[in-house]
């Protein structure tokens, strides 16, 4: 009988000692949390191997600004007229005009743009949509710009309606209309990363210093 129940133990104590091995292997995935890359976004990870704060700062903006300049955010960001449309960024068709940023009076953007995309019944694509769908002012334009210039713009106390870089980490890690650039809707392709890297990069810029690129 003891014997028995030594040998029982051993094996109840053998188990137990591989459960936790397979428990070990299980928790391996967590290394990819330093991802370097994510849907063709680099990470801030990618970044710490530079030690100069201004080098580093500069290298993660010009990440923001692969999104930032993207056609999906771009679109909505010119630097005059109305918006565009399509990853070559033509003229929005119909034609539409800025009025307030809302449209022209009875023409607004949300007569045609709803709160979530809508797909085309009788062709492939579809109305993107998110709330509020509206043009940002003029001086908050950026598209055909050049990362140095618009990170400039964003730091200018004229020209970046109120926002500290600080205040961009949450804008651009959270915003709802930021948001949809990654889910753009059929027929559209997304921006690259997502919005919880866009978010990590901003928020590493601004602890290096919020240094702008030269060029
Ligand atoms: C009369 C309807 C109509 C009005 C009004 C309208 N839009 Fe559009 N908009 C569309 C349609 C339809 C599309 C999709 C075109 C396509 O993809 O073929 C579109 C596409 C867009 C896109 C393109 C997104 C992308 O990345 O390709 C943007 C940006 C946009 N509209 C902004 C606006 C803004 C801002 C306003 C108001 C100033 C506005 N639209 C008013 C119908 C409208
Ligand atoms: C449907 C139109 C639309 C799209 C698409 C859009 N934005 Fe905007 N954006 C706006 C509007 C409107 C404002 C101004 C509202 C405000 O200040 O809160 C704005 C303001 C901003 C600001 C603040 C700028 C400043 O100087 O304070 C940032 C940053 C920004 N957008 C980033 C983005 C990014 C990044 C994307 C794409 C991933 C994007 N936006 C896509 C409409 C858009």
């Amino acid at each position: 009988m003891r014997r028995l129940s030594f040998v029982t133990a051993s094996v109840i104590a053998i188990s137990a000692l591989s459960l936790s091995a397979c428990g070990n292997k299980d928790e391996k995935p967590a290394a990819t949390k330093s991802a370097l890359e994510v849907n063709g976004l680099k990470t801030p990870a990618a970044f710490e191997s530079i030690a100069d704060n201004e080098q580093r700062s500069a290298a993660l903006f010009n990440e923001m600004a692969k999104v930032m300049l993207h056609p999906r955010c771009a679109n909505c960001h010119p630097v005059s007229g109305g918006p565009t449309q399509g990853d070559d960024m033509h003229p929005h068709n119909p034609p539409v005009i800025r009025g307030s940023g809302m449209g022209a009076p009875g023409m607004e953007c949300t007569t045609c743009h709803g709160q979530e995309n809508v797909e085309f019944a009788s062709m492939e694509g579809s109305i993107p949509g998110a709330s509020p769908w509206m043009l940002p002012p003029e001086f908050m334009g950026w598209a055909g710009k050049s990362s140095a210039e618009l990170c400039a713009q964003l730091k200018n106390p004229a020209t970046n309606g109120g926002r500290s870089p600080e205040d961009l980490i949450e804008h651009n890690g959270g915003d709802h209309l930021v948001n949809w650039a990654w889910n753009p809707g059929e027929g559209r392709t997304p921006a690259p990363g997502d919005q919880e890297t866009l978010g990590a990069l901003t928020a590493a810029w601004v602890e290096a210093g919020a240094h702008c690129p030269k060029s």
